[in-house]
């Protein structure tokens, strides 16, 4: 049988971040993040989690078992700054400078996160993304991480997903820091956001100019239901406000103007020089993606005129109640690099949340995982054909983790962690995602 080759040059990996598996919160001088004070639904919280801290050669030993090409990790900002004077605390860099070297003399590339949303409880009691000091401090930060680890990490993300981070954390409330803030304030923090991406990449660029960086995004991606005019209009509008409103200040140095003139009275304020250093370029984007999305025309809805339908469609579901449609990375690919030409892309998170079943040998069985990543992967991959620039896949993630406000429950792992014991298991699926790496194939079976 003839199964997809894995390009040559089509990095393939595995990622995950701080808070959601180190644990040791209080270990060698960190203080607290605003993960740490976040009431979670279960009330579940990443004391302890997998206890990544103090497992990382076990859990780098499984990495090189797999064959992992790459591991993207990041690096938890209450470690390396405890205090508000950022005075730099070396014993948490020293953590970061064991695990590149364990990863480096297993031949797995580090790509190194910044930011994964664990905000310094200090810089949150500071007003956190609503102050814009947060990025001269996230400067200097950035600059003492590049200062020890620049030497021999090559790839570096400055935020990962600050859609996320903003508007979770504070428009709906689902994320720390848990606000509900007005659209103003909203727009005041995603514009935070962005100046704070953009000083990761001018620090990375004055460290050398042999480091490669670039940012995380998760754009919502919002198809049209029907092929009808009006739908296929109302998703580009809904394109504009999810995609744009990150991709063109971005890509192209300005919020969308459509975009801006509904929201005039609250849009952020821009200081000169802002939209020069939000669109520094970059040398590849990174985009975690998981799901569809689908909108149709709704007279009533204002200003947008459309509505999110998605439920109307009766796709599998995975654990977290996201529809699985895989051809939608084609959509959101071809666009994103017709619309932005963002250079390489490498899709940085992709996995699904499930029951996982144990067979009373302790073995378990996720076929579903293995179909769900083998048909996502294919896609990134065969987008190569038409010319979308696709570089690589990292799946999320290596290990069952902290899955921010749903506790432990949702299991993403290629690898089981029992959370009573720590022992790691590898899944079907990671025996699977072995397979295909050694031999370069996306087997089917
Ligand atoms: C993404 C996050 C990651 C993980 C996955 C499931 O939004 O970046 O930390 O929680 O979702």
């Amino acid at each position: 049988m003839n199964f997809r080759k894995i390009p040559d040059d089509f990095l393939m990996g595995a990622a995950t971040s701080a808070y959601q598996i180190e644990g040791a919160v209080d270990k060698d001088g960190r203080t607290p993040s605003i993960w740490d004070v976040f009431q979670t639904l279960n009330g579940d919280n990443g004391d302890e989690a997998c206890d990544h801290y103090n497992r990382y050669q076990e859990d780098v030993a499984i990495m090189r078992d797999l064959g992992l090409q790459a591991y993207r990790f990041s690096l938890a900002w209450p470690r390396v700054n405890p205090t508000a004077d950022q005075s730099l605390n070396k014993p948490g860099l020293d953590f970061y400078d064991r695990l590149v070297d364990e990863l480096l003399s297993a031949d797995i590339e580090p790509w190194v996160t910044m930011f994964h949303w664990d905000l310094p409880l200090w810089m949150q009691e500071k007003g956190g993304w609503q102050n814009r000091e947060i990025v001269e401090r996230f400067r200097v930060y950035a600059d003492q991480c590049l200062a020890r680890l620049g030497d021999r990490v090559k790839h570096w993300f400055t935020l990962n997903e600050p859609w996320c981070s903003a508007i979770l954390g504070h428009q709906t409330g689902e994320h720390a820091p848990g606000l509900q803030l007005p659209l103003k304030d909203i727009l005041k923090v995603v514009h935070n956001h962005l100046l704070a991406h953009g000083t990761a990449v001018e620090a990375v660029r004055e460290f050398s100019s042999e480091l490669k960086v670039g940012p995380v995004l998760n754009p919502w991606i919002p198809m049209p239901l029907t092929h009808s005019e009006e739908d296929i209009l109302a998703a580009d509008t809904a394109w504009t406000e999810h995609v744009g409103w990150w991709f063109e200040p971005l890509y192209k140095g300005e919020y969308p103007a459509q975009i801006s003139q509904w929201w005039e009275s609250d849009l952020p304020p821009v200081e000169e020089g802002d939209m020069e250093l939000i669109s520094r370029p970059c040398d590849f984007l990174g985009l975690n993606l998981y799901f569809p999305g689908f909108v149709r025309f709704k007279a009533e809805e204002s200003p947008h005129q459309y509505e999110d339908c998605g439920k109307l469609l009766d796709l599998p579901r995975t654990e977290m109640g996201w529809q699985v449609y895989p051809p939608f990375l084609s959509y959101a690919l071809e666009r994103i690099h017709r619309f932005y030409s963002p250079g390489p892309i490498y899709i940085t998170e992709n996995g699904c949340a499930l029951p996982d079943r144990c067979d009373e040998l302790g073995q378990v069985h996720d076929r579903w995982r293995q179909e769900y990543l083998r048909t996502h992967i294919e896609q990134v991959i065969s987008l190569r054909d038409v010319g979308v620039d696709t570089r690589g896949y990292f799946a999320w993630s290596l290990l069952d983790n902290f899955e921010w406000q749903y506790g432990y429950e949702k299991r993403f792992g290629l690898v089981r962690v029992d959370y009573e014991t720590q022992e790691r298991t590898l899944k079907g699926s990671a025996k699977w995602y072995r397979a295909c790496l050694a031999d370069r194939k996306l087997y089917a079976f």
